[in-house]
């Protein structure tokens, strides 16, 4: 099998980029950031706080979290329910970035992560593909940009969406989860020691496509 580990913070490009190059290369795609949010969406879903580590925990044995793929688009099923489009707006996402610092919630999707590798040749993008989930990966990237760019990047997703933000707002968020995810107690946001580190800030979404697929077929 073969795991390619993509990691990076918050729109650094993984999810458009990573897609892209599976599709060429005939992998499976995986998006782990997808099943953290999922949880972030039960929790507030279920009227609860997402800073409640109690809560959160309390919540995870009636949650059944699975993965589909579609035309090679993951779909995140929640208790069989399709929440793909619900887990992407600002508000899942800083439930994400709470929830995903408790360690239950990380050991609960652990295995979900690594039986995919197990099972299909993958692209899996996350935080700690490279250092925790897949340690095994035959290539590791760290992928990263300013916030500046990665703000205004995730703010064009968002209104493309149709959805009413403002750029400041997303930057101020995107800054926040970045704390979040490096100075959390577990599996802090670091590139693993064997990671090819690729800053795409200045790049167009063509160029990191090109980049990537270049760096993991000369290494593979
Ligand atoms: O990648 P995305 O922005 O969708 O991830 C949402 C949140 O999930 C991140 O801010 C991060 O806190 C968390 N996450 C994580 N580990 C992963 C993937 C995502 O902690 N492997």
């Amino acid at each position: 099998m073969i795991a390619i580990a993509i990691d990076g913070p918050a729109g650094a490009g993984k999810s458009s980029v990573a897609r892209k190059v599976a599709a060429k290369l005939g992998y499976i795609y995986v998006d782990t950031g997808a099943l953290y949010r999922t949880i972030g969406y039960a929790v507030l879903h279920g009227g609860k706080d997402p800073k409640d580590a109690e809560a959160v925990v309390n919540l995870l044995p009636s949650l059944k979290v699975e993965l589909a793929f579609a035309e090679g688009e993951q779909q995140v099923l929640l208790n069989g329910e399709n929440v793909s489009d619900r887990i992407r707006t600002p508000e899942v996402s800083m439930a994400a970035s709470e929830v995903s610092a408790m360690p239950p919630v990380r050991e609960f999707l652990f295995s979900l992560q690594q039986n995919m590798a197990k099972t299909h040749d993958v692209i899996m993008d996350g935080r700690d593909i490279g250092t925790k989930v897949l340690p095994w990966a035959q290539v590791k990237i760290f992928l990263t940009a300013s916030p500046e760019e990665r703000a205004r990047r995730r703010y064009e997703e968002l209104v493309a969406k149709g959805q009413d933000v403002r750029y400041e707002d997303v930057l101020e968020d995107m800054k926040q989860r970045d704390y979040n995810d490096s100075h959390r107690a577990v599996a802090p946001l670091k590139p693993a020691e064997d990671a090819v580190i690729v800053d795409t800030t200045g790049n167009t979404f063509e160029q990191s496509v090109e980049l990537l697929t270049n760096l993991i077929k000369e290494r593979l």
